[in-house]
Order: structure tokens, then sequence, then C-alpha cells
């Protein structure tokens, strides 16, 4: 089987952080979890369905953090992208306004859920945008809370009217073309030129762009190889 790439990269909390030594496929939210050791980031459904995984992406400058979740998304996907984990926007000693704000609402029980909240919550506070119920809603509507109840974490938030907060910093990363992990091939054409090249050379594929259906299938230690044709760097889509 083979194994990836020592060129590969992803950004992980403002750190250019290589992907090696990995000989079986892998989501982000496990790379994460076991490869980094970086446990704030949760496992719940491992499905798409709590959003207790959730992180921020950053994939150009000048663009906001969009918040997805890790349990759906391969690490194929991102590499030479900026991945920001709970770890990367505050910790005891230095919280984020959201963080605060949750503390002072009591907005956490079992604290299961609390980081994939925290993660998606803070994106409302990148967008200049006048915090209402109805934003609220939608930017937690990936995110189940099991114990709190919704009143506290939307209270939280409703306190943050005012707040604002500067994206963080985009590091770019040579992107490279191809990525193998495991036994998958992860292909990142970057214009629908190359695009169409690759599907005159290669044979079996399936395109990839958010995977909510595909990423369910969990064949994570399949001998037969399989090709990605990963969709998130064609500037003209
Ligand atoms: Fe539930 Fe990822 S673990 S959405
Ligand atoms: Fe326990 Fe939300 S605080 S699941």
């Amino acid at each position: 089987m083979q194994k990836t790439s020592e060129k590969s990269l992803v950004v992980v909390n403002g750190i250019k952080t290589k992907v090696h030594n990995l000989d079986y496929d892998i989501t982000l939210l496990d790379w994460i979890r076991t490869s980094l050791n970086l446990k704030g980031t949760k496992e719940g459904c491992n499905e798409g369905d709590c959003g207790a995984c959730s992180v921020l992406i950053l994939e150009k400058k000048n663009e906001k953090p969009k918040a997805i979740n890790s349990c759906l998304i391969r690490l194929g996907q991102v590499i030479g992208k900026n991945i920001i984990t709970i770890e990367g926007i505050g910790d005891k000693n230095n919280l984020n306004p959201v963080q605060k704000s949750f503390v002072k609402n009591n907005a956490s029980q079992c604290g299961f859920c609390t980081p994939g909240f925290i993660i998606s919550a803070t994106t409302l506070l990148y967008d200049n945008k006048k915090i209402n119920d109805d934003n609220i809603h939608d930017t937690l509507s990936g995110n189940l809370c099991r114990c709190t109840g919704y009143t506290p974490i939307i209270n939280s938030l409703k306190e943050l009217d005012n707040v604002k907060l500067a994206p963080p910093k985009y590091i770019p990363v040579k992107k490279i073309e191809k990525v193998t992990v495991g036994s998958s091939n992860y292909y990142h054409p970057k214009n629908l030129k190359d695009l169409t090249l690759l599907t005159q050379k290669i044979n079996n594929f399936s395109f990839l762009s958010g995977g909510t259906d595909l990423n369910l299938e969990r064949e994570v230690y399949s001998k037969t190889t399989r090709n990605y044709i990963c969709l998130t760097n064609i500037k003209e889509l």
C-alpha cells in the first residue's frame, strides 16, 4: 500500500503540518485527534449530524473561515488548506469572546458539544452583520446539544452583537496536484482545462466536493485503489 507523500502540507492553527506516514485513508477528524493529538475537536455521530467535530477552514487569502464537519472531510481533500481547531481560537488563559460569553451565560453543561458550538458561533463574529435570531439559528443549525438546552447558548450569542473579530490570517502553502493517502489518490485540478484532461486520463474516479454523501462510505482500509477528483480548487467553479 502506498504511503502519503512527505510534501503534503496542511496548515493547522497557523502551523504548516506535514501529512506523512499514513498508510490508510483517514478523515480530517481522525487525523486531528490521533496524529496531531488535538483532542478538543470531538467525535459524536461521525456522520455529519451533530457538529461536535466542527473546525474552521480557510481556503484563500481574504476569505472568511467557514465551519465544516471534520468527520465528513477526508484528509486528502484539505491538502494545502488552512484548518483552525478549537485549540487555535482560544485557550483557558485567553478565551475568545464566544467562549467568555458561554462561561458567563452557563451555556455548557457536559461540554461535549461546546467546542463545536464555539467554532460555529465564532464564524458569526467574522461577518460584519448585525447578530439577530435568524442568523444565530442559521449559524447553529448544524450543532446539537443534548443537555444544556439551547436558550443559554443563544443568549450567549445575542450578547455579542457589537463584537467583531478579524478573520485568522491565511497562510499559503504550495498546492500539489495529487496526493495519495493510503489506497486513495486525491487529484486537485486548478481549472476546467486540467479537470478535462484528468477525466480523460483516469479511468475510474469519483468527483468530490463537499463529500456529504460519498464520505459516509468508510472503506478506509480498502486495498482497492480509489481515485477522487476534488473540485474545490477549480477557479471557474
Ligand atoms: Fe457529528 Fe461530525 S461527529 S457531525
Ligand atoms: Fe452536553 Fe451540549 S453541553 S451535549
